[in-house]
């Protein structure tokens, strides 16, 4: 396959070069967002991990900075999480200029030790590291990583959830250095069983009060029989100021996002809503991607709700920005040339109907809506042989909420697909590596849509 170059999606964030996995410290802070994102600055594929930096003011349009966090004697620097501290709680700065403070994971290449350690910064660009790190250390725990720190209501302090191997933990602390256990959360007594990773917990204000969210990534299956599946779940419930407590107990597993290319997906802290990123990239083939000098983006920023369905509170996902994006909205004829690479499209039909993106090299990526679900199918949408596994996941099929009308929210940036189907209940994020860009659109079935540019 040759490497096509310009797969580098508009308003999604990729690195500059090099290497990204997961968001990382996701804060607001002085009228900007922070980014942080997992980074192998020498290599194009995962490796020597540090803390790569982007800010921006519209979640659609990212400037990187430089690097903010770099491995040390403690190891490479996972995943984890920024709070802005206003109250200055940490001390590391002062009530005038608070400061923030980072938490992450120190992981030993060599022996695969894992343990929390703390960074701050007063000028929201260069970080210093905490003299007595780390912070927090068990030795009886493996894969003990991705700590997010949330405002803690009830107790007035900083609270921790944290991967802690089948489960997730949480400690509390007033000052974000010192940490005692409060709790434990086991997925799999209501869900999926699995590693856990990057775990997150936050309120969401409903029709009928507050509830709280807990969102845990997690590797189902056995890597020795290679079935390994890497997925987003939720639970919704409450938290009681020491755990999180699963209160709907529902029987199948609440998935964040249906698509092939989703994971990791934390919030931002200090934001006015629950804003969500994830890593828009799938580790079966993440490392394989025909990118170029870069390798790895990020999802959208989309806004989580709760929403009352048939089935119970389900989260929805709204992104950011759109109206922004929308403004330049034309009707689309049911068959016509694409002007450009990047490009949203909001479809509303009746029953049946089909999107189909072709290019002149015969390939093509469909979304259909047939009877009660919907379909993504990227069988033939391009070349597959950049990674013995990316076929694995040619189709993304999803059961609906309701039947007959329908509206679809797709945004389409370059080599990513990103899909909101009722209200953002059923979000899908597709990658998609043609070899020529997609130049046509075909609707099939009783539909009307409008598309606009994206940049
Ligand atoms: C999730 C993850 C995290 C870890 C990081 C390492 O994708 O495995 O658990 O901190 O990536 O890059």
């Amino acid at each position: 396959l040759q490497e096509r170059h310009n797969y580098r999606p508009k308003v999604h964030f990729t690195p500059l070069s090099m290497w990204t996995n997961d968001p990382n410290g996701m804060v607001y802070a002085d009228g900007m967002y922070h980014l942080f994102y997992q980074h192998n600055t020498e290599e194009a594929r995962w490796g020597d991990i540090h803390w790569g930096h982007a800010i921006s003011a519209d979640l659609l349009h990212w400037q990187h900075l430089p690097v903010a966090i770099c491995p040390d004697e403690l190891g490479m620097i996972f995943s984890g999480s920024c709070v802005f501290d206003a109250l200055n709680t940490s001390g590391f700065g002062t009530a005038e200029r608070p400061p923030m403070v980072a938490i992450y994971t120190n992981h030993d290449p060599d022996t695969k030790k894992e343990v929390q350690s703390i960074a701050y910064s007063t000028d929201y660009l260069h970080f210093i590291k905490y003299e007595n790190n780390p912070v927090l250390e068990d030795s009886n725990i493996k894969d003990f990583r991705d700590p997010k720190a949330f405002w803690n209501p009830v107790r007035n302090s900083w609270s921790l959830v944290i991967a802690a191997g089948d489960r997730v933990n949480f400690y509390s602390s007033k000052n974000l250095k010192e940490w005692e256990q409060t709790g434990e959360f086991i997925a799999g007594e209501n869900g999926l069983k699995g590693i856990c990773e990057c775990p997150d917990c936050f309120p969401v204000q409903t029709g009928e009060g507050t509830k709280w969210v807990l969102i845990i990534s997690m590797i189902i299956g056995d890597e020795t029989k290679g079935n390994v599946e890497h997925k987003t779940q939720y639970f919704i419930g409450t938290f009681d100021g020491d755990k999180f407590i699963d209160t709907e107990k529902e029987k199948e597993p609440l998935w964040l996002n249906y698509g092939t290319d989703y994971y990791a997906a934390v919030t931002f802290q200090n934001a006015e809503s629950n804003i969500l990123v994830g890593w828009a990239d799938n580790w079966a083939y993440a490392n394989e991607t025909p990118t170029g000098k870069y390798r790895g983006q990020m999802s959208l920023a989309a806004k989580a709700d709760l929403k009352k369905t048939s089935a119970g509170y389900r989260i929805a996902l709204s992104p950011m920005g759109l109206e922004k994006l929308m403004a330049g909205s034309l009707p689309v004829e049911k068959e016509s040339n694409l002007e450009w690479e990047s490009f949203g499209l909001t479809v509303t039909g009746k029953g049946s109907g089909k999107i189909n993106l072709h290019n002149g090299c015969g390939e093509k990526l469909t979304i259909e809506v047939s009877g009660d679900e919907i379909i993504i199918d990227r069988t033939n949408a391009d070349e597959k042989d950049f990674s013995a596994r990316y076929a694995m996941f040619n189709k993304v099929s999803v059961k609906r909420y309701q039947k007959g009308d329908y509206r679809l929210e797709m945004i389409f940036d370059v080599s990513l697909l990103e899909l909101f189907a009722e209200e953002g209940l059923i979000p899908a994020a597709v990658s998609v590596y043609p070899k020529e860009p997609y130049n046509h659109l075909l609707l099939e079935g009783d539909m009307e849509a409008v598309i606009y540019p994206v940049k």
